[in-house]
C-alpha cells in the first residue's frame, strides 16, 4: 500500500500562507504539520486585538514607486516670490503629497507645530481619485480606498509633529466615523483632543431636506502628545477672577481686565505703537523696570478691531495714570467645541461660512476652485498654538486657503508664522489656483467691485517633487548614492532654512539664509574639502557642513577646531527615512 494521501482545503488565506492552488496533495505527516501550523494561527488570530477598524487596503502606485525612486525636491526659481528678506520664506510643493511628506519627513521631523488638512471628503462625486482614476459612490472599495490614502498620509504626517503640535483635520459624515478610529490608531486615543463642529451654513442648509437639516461639518484635533499641549485662550485656570459683567454677559460671559501692554513678552516694533486716550494723549507700551523694552500684546489692526467691538478698555488707574486694557471675557477665552459666527478675540469675527469661503475668491486672480474653506476659519484653528512663529503645514492644500490664512493672522498678531503647502498638479491647480492665490494676496489685487486690496507681503518658494531611481529601497547601488548626493542640495537647504543658492561646481553646492550657510561636499575625494571649510569659516557666521560618505559619523570629530561648523552625512540619513517610511 501507498502512502495514505489527503486533500487539505484552505477556507482562508493569510499573507503569506500559500494555499493555492486551493487544494494540494499532502501525505498524512505532512497533513498533521499543517493542521498544527492552522492550530498556532487561530491561536494568534484569537489572540489578536478585537477592537478596530479593518478594511481591504489598497495599493496605491504612488507608493509603489517609491521603492525605486527617491523622492528629492527641485525649486522652479522663477515663481519665486520675494517681497520682504526680513519676513519668513514659505513653501509651496508641487506632487502628490504622498511623496512631499516623504521629504518633509527628512527635512521637518518633529518641527511642525500645527497641520491642517481638508482632504478629500470622498463624496463619490468626482472629488478624490485613487491610482489615477475618480472614486464613485458605486465603487465597492470607495471606503478601503480612502482609508488607505488617509492612513498612509497620516503616518508620515505624525512624525512631522512636535510635541506640543496640533493636528486639525477637516471631515463630514461620510468618513468622519472612520476617520476618528484611523486618527485614534495612528495618534494615540489618548492624544485626541476634540472634535469640534464648524457650523458651515448659516442660513437654512438644504431646508426642504426630507430629513435633518445638516448645517455642520467636524474638524478632528488631536495633539503630538496632549498633555503637553497648549490651546491659546482655553487654559482656564482661575475662574474667580471673572467677575465683571457687561451688556454681552449672555455671549461673551463676565469678564476680567488685563494690561494691554506687557514687559515680559518678546519686544516687536510692529506691536509698539501710540494709542489715543479719550482725552487726546497718546500712551505708549511702558518699559519693565529692568529696562527691558515693552510692547503692546496686540498688534494695532486686532486693537482697532477690538476698540470697535469693546474689547478695549481706556481709563485712567488709581494712581491718576491711563492705562489700556483687554476685556478678556469667559466665553471668548475658552469657546468650546463649536465654531460659529460669533466674534472672537483672535482678530477674527466673521466669515466662517461656506459661503464666505467662496467670497473671498472673487478679484483674486487664479481659476475658480469649489469649496473652498473659509480663510478666518483656518486663521482661527491656527491661533489656537501658542506659538505665533509657528511652523504651519497643509499638504491638501487646495486653493491655499491656508497660506492666505497664515498671511493674514500674522498681520493681524504681529506674529512670524510661516507656512509649507502641497498640493498635486490635478487640472493644474497648483500652478493656476494655489500658487496664483498666494501670488495674489502677497502682492495685492482688486476685488471685483474695484476695490484695492492691499498686499499682505511676504514670501514664496515653488518647489516639485521629483525622483532619483535606485534598484531598490533596500538595496541601493553606490550609484544612486552618488547620485542622491548630487541632487538633494534643495532639501538639505529647506532642512537647515537656508533657501538661496550662492554656489554649485562640480565639487560643492552652497545656500544661505543671509546669515548662515549649509554647504554640501558630493566627493569621497576629499581634496578639495579643506578649501571648502576655509571658504566657510572666512566669517563668523554658522555653517553646516555636509559631506557625502558611505555610512555615518566618517567626519564627526573632524574639524572640532571649527567651532562655528557642524557636519552632517550625507545621503545616509536620507535613505535611513525612506526605509522606514517603506516599512509602514
Ligand atoms: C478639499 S480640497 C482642499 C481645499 C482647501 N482646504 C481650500 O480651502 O482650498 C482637497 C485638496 O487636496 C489636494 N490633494 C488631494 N489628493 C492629493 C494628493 N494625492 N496629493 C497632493 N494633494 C492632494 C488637492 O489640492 C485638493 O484640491
Amino acid at each position: 500500500m501507498g502512502e495514505p494521501s489527503a486533500t487539505l482545503f484552505c477556507f482562508y488565506k493569510q499573507p503569506g500562507h500559500s494555499c493555492s492552488p486551493m487544494s494540494d496533495k499532502l501525505n498524512a505527516q505532512e497533513l498533521l504539520k499543517e493542521v498544527e501550523k492552522l492550530k498556532q494561527e487561530i491561536k494568534t488570530l484569537k489572540n489578536r486585538k478585537k477592537y478596530g477598524l479593518v478594511w481591504e487596503e489598497k495599493p496605491e502606485q504612488v507608493v509603489s514607486d517609491c521603492q525605486n525612486k527617491l523622492p528629492i525636491l527641485k525649486e522652479v526659481k522663477n515663481k519665486a516670490i520675494i517681497t520682504d528678506k526680513n519676513k519668513p520664506v514659505n513653501i509651496l510643493m508641487e506632487g502628490d503629497n504622498y511623496h512631499s511628506l516623504s521629504v518633509l519627513n527628512y527635512t521637518h521631523k518633529e518641527k511642525v507645530d500645527v497641520i491642517y488638512i481638508d482632504p478629500p471628503y470622498n463624496t463619490g462625486n468626482n472629488d478624490f481619485s485613487y491610482n489615477d482614476a475618480y472614486v464613485d459612490s458605486e465603487d465597492g472599495f470607495r471606503h478601503s480606498k480612502w482609508l488607505s490614502f488617509i492612513q498612509r498620509r497620516l503616518k508620515l504626517a505624525k512624525n512631522l509633529l512636535r510635541k506640543n503640535g496640533l493636528i486639525f483635520i477637516s471631515v463630514n459624515d461620510i468618513e468622519q466615523a472612520n476617520l476618528k478610529i484611523v486618527c485614534d490608531e495612528v495618534f494615540g486615543e489618548k492624544n485626541f483632543l476634540a472634535n469640534l463642529v464648524w457650523q458651515n451654513k448659516e442660513g437654512g442648509g438644504s431646508s426642504d431636506s426630507k430629513y435633518f437639516r445638516i448645517k455642520h461639518e467636524y474638524i478632528l484635533v488631536y495633539g503630538g502628545v496632549k498633555d503637553l499641549c497648549e490651546i491659546a485662550g482655553d487654559n482656564i485656570s482661575n475662574l474667580e477672577r471673572y467677575k465683571q459683567t457687561d451688556c454681552y454677559v449672555k455671549t461673551r460671559g463676565p469678564f476680567y481686565l488685563q494690561k494691554l501692554g506687557m514687559g515680559s513678552i518678546q519686544y516687536s516694533k510692529s506691536l509698539d505703537y501710540p494709542i489715543t486716550t479719550p482725552d487726546g494723549f497718546s500712551v505708549t507700551p511702558k518699559d519693565n523696570n529692568n529696562g527691558k523694552k515693552a510692547c503692546w500684546r496686540w498688534s494695532m489692526t486686532k486693537f482697532e478691531w477690538g476698540l470697535k467691538n469693546d474689547f478695549i478698555v481706556i481709563k485712567k488707574d488709581k494712581t491718576d495714570v491711563w492705562q489700556v486694557y483687554t476685556k478678556q471675557y469667559l466665553n471668548c477665552d475658552n469657546e468650546g467645541s463649536i465654531i460659529n459666527r460669533t466674534q472672537r478675540p483672535f482678530g477674527v469675527i466673521d466669515g466662517f461660512s461656506s459661503t464666505q469661503a467662496t467670497k473671498e475668491q472673487s478679484g483674486i486672480n487664479m481659476s475658480k476652485f469649489t469649496y473652498p474653506k473659509p480663510k478666518d476659519l483656518i486663521s482661527y484653528l491656527i491661533s489656537r498654538h501658542i506659538n505665533t512663529s509657528a511652523i504651519v503645514v497643509d499638504f491638501m492644500a487646495g486653493s491655499g486657503t491656508t497660506g492666505h490664512a497664515v498671511l493674514d493672522l500674522n498681520r493681524i498678531d504681529g506674529g512670524s508664522r510661516k507656512f509649507i503647502l502641497c498640493t498635486n498638479n490635478e487640472n493644474n491647480i497648483c500652478e493656476d489656483i494655489t500658487y496664483s492665490r498666494i501670488k495674489s494676496v502677497i502682492n495685492g489685487y482688486n476685488s471685483l467691485s474695484g476695490e484695492k486690496i492691499s498686499g499682505l507681503g511676504g514670501n514664496l518658494k515653488y518647489y516639485k517633487t521629483d525622483f532619483v531611481s535606485t534598484e531598490h529601497i533596500n538595496k541601493i547601488s553606490d550609484e544612486s548614492k552618488i547620485k542622491l548626493t548630487y541632487q538633494a542640495g534643495e532639501m538639505i537647504a529647506l532642512r537647515e532654512n537656508t533657501l538661496e543658492e550662492t554656489e554649485k561646481n562640480d565639487w560643492w553646492q552652497i545656500f544661505t539664509d543671509g546669515k548662515k550657510q549649509t554647504a554640501i561636499y558630493f566627493k569621497e575625494d576629499k581634496t578639495k574639502l579643506q578649501s571648502l571649510v576655509s571658504k566657510l569659516t572666512k566669517t563668523n557666521n554658522k555653517a553646516i557642513l555636509y559631506i557625502f560618505s558611505w555610512g555615518k559619523n566618517e567626519y564627526k570629530n573632524e574639524f572640532s577646531e571649527y567651532k562655528n561648523i557642524r557636519i552632517e552625512d550625507i545621503p545616509e540619513p536620507i535613505l535611513e527615512v525612506y526605509k522606514e517610511i517603506n516599512k509602514l
